[in-house]
């Protein structure tokens, strides 16, 4: 049994990834599973979690899981207790987009992108810390993005949601310090993934020229932050945000 399972009391390691069915998700929830952890990685239909379910075998399960529905929330919470136990790791990676000028924006942009991204954290970290502070273990890594600190014209409600994110990563870490339980953000920038695919050949292209590295990133590039964050040699790092941007903001 690893360090980390000697501190928690159990042999199997539960990681719960949220939004795996694909992209970045589906990428840490392969990579925490090559790495022995027991993996619940969720999307949001059936169908999805079931062809996650398939993709990771003996290592893992999916399951349903809409984060803006608290009774969808404690479904899952319900599921775990009664299956592979509750997690010792939880990646809150599950996040939306719906762009527009603030003019324009409406309530219901605003509303879905925040409660997703935001209030979806909110419900689905609460649950997972009684018993993560009973065993004085937990790893807690939240998806960012680097227009956290960069901003982007056109998405103040997701930017707004990122931003929020980083402030909530700093201030649970404070709170669960004491109990060894470890609170991170990765903020990625330009990654290949459905999300980005939206972008237009010149708004892709822009976005390349501010690139130092001079290419997008790759889902598995984030996957690998993500699997460190999480590891016994991360433990004394917590409250931070590690960008995955390829140099495209420094600060
Ligand atoms: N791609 C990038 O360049 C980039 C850059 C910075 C940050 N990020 C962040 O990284 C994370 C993953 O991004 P991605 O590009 O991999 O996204 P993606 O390809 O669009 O995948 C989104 C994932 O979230 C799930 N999801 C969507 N709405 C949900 C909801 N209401 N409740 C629960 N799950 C939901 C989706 O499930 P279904 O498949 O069932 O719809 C899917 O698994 C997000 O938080 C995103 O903001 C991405």
């Amino acid at each position: 049994m690893s360090e980390l399972g000697r501190q928690i009391g159990i042999e199997r390691r539960v990681a719960l990834v949220t939004g795996a069915s694909r992209g970045i998700g589906l990428a840490i929830a392969t990579r925490l599973a090559a790495e022995g952890f027991h993996v619940v990685g969720t999307a949001t239909t059936s169908e999805g979690a079931a062809v996650l379910g398939a993709a990771l075998g003996a290592s893992g399960q999916g399951a349903v899981l809409r984060v803006e529905a608290q009774a969808s929330v404690d479904a899952l919470y319900a599921a775990l207790e009664a299956g592979p136990g509750l997690p010792a790791v939880l990646v809150n990676n599950a996040g939306v987009t719906r762009d527009n000028l603030l003019l324009r924006m409406k309530e219901d942009e605003w509303q879905a992108v925040v409660e997703t991204n935001l209030g979806g954290l909110y419900r689905v970290v609460k649950p997972a810390l009684r018993a993560m502070m009973k065993a004085r273990f937990g790893r807690i890594v939240n998806l960012s993005s680097v227009v956290a600190r960069m901003g982007n014209a056109g998405q103040t409600n997701y930017v707004a949601s990122k931003a929020g994110i980083e402030g909530f990563t700093r201030s649970l870490a404070q709170e669960l310090a004491s109990r060894a339980i470890t609170v991170n953000a990765v903020a990625p920038g330009f990654i290949e993934t459905d999300m980005t695919a939206a972008l237009t050949e010149s708004q892709a292209a822009q976005m390349m020229e501010r690139i130092p590295l001079g290419r997008m990133g790759s889902a598995e590039e984030v996957a690998h932050a993500v699997a460190f964050l999480v590891s016994d040699a991360a433990g004394y790092i917590t409250g931070a945000t590690i960008p995955v941007n390829g140099g495209l903001y420094m600060a």
